[in-house]
């Protein structure tokens, strides 16, 4: 793979260039690494140098936690009125910097400006979320069989929250795990990840400037490899640390969950997916259609919730087919910063080699490309897949078994309902699944046993702030967003009084 020896003055292109961030946040100070190491940091999209980022040892992830250990008791302190006041100004100052904080995810993840505008919307619906959340973090009173003994439940925030987080969401799950922590009480270490650490950092840089004090909010920086190895085993065996909320692979949520078991640590873990979409014979094929483009093409592909492997009834396979094609075709791929672009870069080559495997196993195993298909390379070391659709699809294929991660569209065929369910079930993951009908009996049959924790019907839109986000299998728990997102970030106390 060629790098461009190119590079890119991002600043310039912002409004406000302060929010472009080249170095880690711990206990209110902006800081390089303590040795000075750093790594390089590359636009997906041209391949050029965009900065160079903080390349952290473990010493830093214990002095964020110490910090965050030290701002807890006067942030847990406050009333959930304060909090929430804070919450409030981060969400307008998001709103207020929309268009900045599009260019810093839509330049280092790749995500055309369009769909990165409304990730912007969609992190600070977050905050507006758990800022309403914070101040319904009721209790109970609870009867007791004990004559004079009054039973009382109160909600209390868990302590220093690891949030571990990824790269296809920049902004959004910082948000989605930083609004409910803070709403909560918690104070947190984030560990950006090595891709897309700019929004994470341009985040820190407005919760400085509406004042949340120094020690609440931290973020340490590390390139992949053993450092990132030694942050995550901090993170897990630091006794200081409560809580660890991760979103990313299955097999990293593991590793996650053994080393932090010495600890016990409280866990929500948000893993790998592998979507069924399901267009049943009697599906409004126009809605199924709109369907797998905002499921499936969302962020070229790699998102958890995914369509991954798309069952199409046989009866309507051809038709669903050829107007699925027809609107792949529309797509612009290209620059995410460039007019009218609807499909990005992947973030990495690593995410085009997988695609591709993909491709390649499939069509060997007698699929059809019915379009695309292949890498777009440019020379520059850009990450650019064609968006692809594929037919004939067998029921044995990587992409049956592995989330793709990338803009490809892999049909399969199936004819009776208990069969296509039981296909869709035999994932070990089990975090979404959509399936299109008119059927009003099958739409409750169906959804209910689909072994996932979100279920689309007759949309391919499934995330928003009020509703819980998780999984079942090996697709993780606990839930992010919704009425009980912010619990993940309490622990509940017994008071019981007795001799009244
Ligand atoms: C994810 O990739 O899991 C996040 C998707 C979303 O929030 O819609």
């Amino acid at each position: 793979m060629s790098t461009s020896a190119k590079t890119q003055d991002l600043g310039s292109l912002l409004k406000d260039a302060a929010l472009f961030k080249q170095q880690g946040y711990i206990n209110g100070q902006w800081v390089a690494a303590s040795d000075g190491a750093t790594f390089p940091l590359h636009n997906p999209a041209t391949g050029a140098k965009l900065a160079d980022m903080p390349h952290m040892p473990r010493s830093q992830v214990t002095e964020a936690i110490d910090a965050a250990k030290a701002a807890f008791p006067a942030w847990a302190a406050l009333t959930a009125y304060q909090r929430q006041a804070y919450l409030l100004k981060l969400f307008k100052e998001m709103e207020d910097h929309n268009e900045d904080l599009a260019i810093i995810l839509c330049t280092e993840n790749g995500k055309p400006l369009a769909e990165s505008r409304g990730e912007i919307a969609y992190g600070a619906s977050f905050l507006n979320w758990n800022a309403a959340e914070a101040l319904r973090t009721y209790g109970q009173t609870i009867p007791s069989p004990y004559p004079g003994t009054r039973n009382t439940v109160i909600k209390q925030p868990i302590g220093v929250c690891a949030l571990i987080t990824p790269w296809n969401f920049p902004n959004a799950m910082i948000t989605r795990k930083m609004a409910p922590a803070l709403a909560a009480g918690c104070t947190v270490v984030i560990k950006a990840p090595a891709e897309t650490p700019l929004s994470a950092l341009a985040m820190s840089v407005l919760s400085e400037r509406v004042g949340i004090p120094a020690g609440v909010v931290n973020i340490v920086l590390m390139d992949k490899g053993e450092r990132e190895a030694a942050a995550g085993l901090e993170l897990c065996e630091n006794t200081k640390v409560s809580k660890i909320s991760f979103t990313g692979s299955t097999p990293v949520g593991r590793l996650l969950m053994k080393q932090s078991s010495g600890t016990l640590k409280k866990l929500s873990f948000e893993l790998g997916g592998n979507a069924a979409f399901i267009i049943f014979e009697d599906a409004d094929l126009d809605l199924a259609v709109n369907g797998i483009i905002a499921s499936k093409f969302r962020a070229a592909g790699q998102t958890c919730v995914c369509a991954n492997r798309i069952f199409v009834h046989s009866k309507v396979y051809d038709e669903f087919a050829s107007r699925l094609v027809d609107r792949v075709k529309q797509f612009k791929i290209g620059n995410g910063m460039d007019d009218g672009v609807n499909i990005g870069p992947l973030v990495s080559q690593r995410g085009v080699e997988k695609v591709e495997r993909h491709v390649e196993d499939a069509v060997s195993l007698g699929a059809k490309v019915l379009l695309g298909g292949k890498r777009i390379d440019n020379g520059d070391g850009s990450c650019f897949f064609e968006p692809t659709v594929l037919a004939d699809v067998p029921r044995q294929c990587a992409v049956a078994d592995e989330e793709t991660f990338g803009p490809l569209a892999p049909l399969f065929r199936f004819d009776d309902e208990d069969d296509v369910i039981e296909r869709a079930n035999t994932s070990e993951v089990g975090l979404a699944a959509y399936f299109f009908t008119q059927n009003l009996a099958r739409t409750n049959r169906v959804a209910e046993r689909l072994e996932v924790g979100m279920v689309a019907v007759n949309t391919g839109v499934i995330a928003q702030a009020c509703v819980p986000f998780g999984g079942v299998k090996q697709s993780g728990f606990g839930r992010e967003g919704g009425p009980s997102g912010i619990d993940e970030f309490m622990i509940e106390k017994l008071i019981t009084i007795g001799g009244l």
